[in-house]
């Protein structure tokens, strides 16, 4: 009901008043003013002759409160009728005030209603993690999960930021793919009219095609995996930002990825503060991150693992296990270089020292949060990445383009993939990744 009306059948008088329609999180410049802001109720109560009402905009929350001997007021009717998630503008003075939630409150003088919600499902007491992915479509509005996306979309920006400031190239890679890049264990296949396509597992193959014509690149997008296995750390749907870089070896990359981690990190924790606080993570590991980031090859690392209790065997890949017990031996990020071959992508360049082990590198996030980057150097012979796709039982017909590459100006080359929500798990101390981006795709589910 439109607040005219409602004022009328009260019996009450109302006059429009033109302010100002201002977001939360841009309050503090207004101190003094009579402003409007747009939201929804997130909580209310009252105490005594004061009503107090959290809005939220989208940009935070603030506190608005009014207080009258006289219960019969429009602005205290109006309060009355508000449940839950109501839409609704709120027009006031605001002013600072230490003891309010962000230092500033809203001395209300009008409540607009948009629209009263009936039985909001998500209220403030505890409820299962199946019922709110059921209602991931509601549970983005509360204030943990707000803050995790707040994080992401900081990290985004970084990441673009890095790339851009340093000379790469933005390239967009395709998503319909008709070759496999990471195994075709975990392909997603689709019909492409009368062909085969799959979705992109990474658009790493296609970089190194613009690697070869722009120098240094990079693509950031959507990528696919069929993963069969229900963990923390995997999304089926999950987006990767990866550089490429013509003539870099994996030192090189290391190097690269080290930056990059270290550009965001410093920019989470400067323009992200209020959020992590929020997400009650504790800053210090983080601020304690420098470089460089230690380096270990996988023969440096099996020693340590069996010292920690691990039984792995050398020529098996890392589990979460296994990240987890060499993250907790250091206070950074470490890099672990040189796995097995027969356990890697076939396009990975072999060690000159000793052909069975790649110049491949794996960043394993500090305090247990798993692989945050993946990548190293390519092979850039061509007769040696024909015998790898002969052993991978990869149809060459698929990668003729590839390995043209390898037949016009070849070079050394490297690169990373970086997961994002690995990195927004990380840094916002979120231990499962299905609440690192808005709507997860995961193995048992695809609603909302
Ligand atoms: O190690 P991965 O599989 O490497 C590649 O895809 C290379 N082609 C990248 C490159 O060199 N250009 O994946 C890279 C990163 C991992 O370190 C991890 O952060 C993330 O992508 N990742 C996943 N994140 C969420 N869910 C999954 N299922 C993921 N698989 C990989
Ligand atoms: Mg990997």
């Amino acid at each position: 009901m439109l607040i005219e009306a409602f004022a009328r059948d009260c019996g009450l008088s109302y006059n429009r008043r033109i302010m100002k329609w201002v977001y939360i999180e841009d309050i503090a410049a207004y101190d003094g003013q009579d402003v409007e802001i747009r939201g929804w109720v997130y909580n209310k109560r009252s105490s005594g002759k004061v009503r107090f009402l959290l809005v939220r905009d989208g940009t935070g929350l603030i506190q608005a409160t009014a207080s009258s001997a006289d219960k019969e007021t429009l602005l205290f009717l109006q309060f009355d009728r508000l449940t839950q998630e109501s839409s609704l503008i709120v027009r006031g003075k605001v002013r600072a005030d230490k003891r309010a939630p962000g230092g500033f409150e809203l001395a209300m003088s009008e409540i607009e209603i948009v629209q009263v919600a009936a039985d909001y499902p998500i209220t403030p007491k505890e409820h299962s993690t199946p019922f709110l992915m059921e209602h991931r479509h509601l549970w983005l509005r509360s204030s943990k999960q707000h803050a995790v996306l707040r994080v992401r979309a900081e990290i985004v920006k970084a990441i673009r930021d890095f790339f851009d400031g340093r000379g790469f190239r933005l390239m967009d890679t395709p998503i319909l793919t008709p070759s496999a890049c990471e195994g075709t264990t975990t392909l997603f296949e689709t019909e492409y009219f009368d062909q085969k396509a799959y979705l992109s597992q990474s658009g790493q193959l296609y970089n190194e095609a613009t690697a070869m014509a722009f120098g240094k690149v990079y693509c950031f997008g959507p990528t696919f995996r069929a993963e069969k296995s229900k963990t923390r750390r995997h999304l089926i749907e999950f987006w990767m930002v990866e550089p490429e870089v013509a003539f870099a070896t994996l030192s090189d990359t290391i190097e690269l990825g080290e930056d990059l981690v270290l550009f965001i990190l410093e920019r989470v924790l400067t323009k992200r503060a209020h959020e992590l606080e929020t997400l009650e993570r504790d800053t210090k590991p983080l601020e304690a991150v420098r470089r460089p980031f230690p380096r270990l090859t996988y023969d440096q690392a099996l020693p340590l693992l069996r010292e920690k209790g691990s039984t792995i065997e050398w020529g098996t890949d890392f589990g979460s296990p296994e990240e987890t017990l060499i993250s907790e031996i250091y206070d950074r990020p470490v890099c672990v270089t040189h796995f097995p071959a027969a356990i890697k992508a076939f396009y990975m360049q072999p060690s000159p020292e000793n052909p069975d082990v790649v110049l491949g590198v794996d960043f394993l996030a500090s305090e247990g949060y798993g692989e945050i980057i993946g990548g190293g150097q390519r092979i850039h012979d061509l007769g040696l990445l024909e015998k790898r796709l002969a052993e991978h039982k990869l149809p060459r017909e698929a990668y003729e383009w590839y390995l043209d590459l390898r037949k016009y100006g070849s070079v050394p080359h490297s690169g990373f993939g970086m997961g994002v929500e690995r990195m927004v798990s990380w840094l916002c101390g979120v231990k499962h990744i299905r609440e690192t981006i808005p709507f997860p795709r995961l193995l048992y589910r695809i609603y909302p």
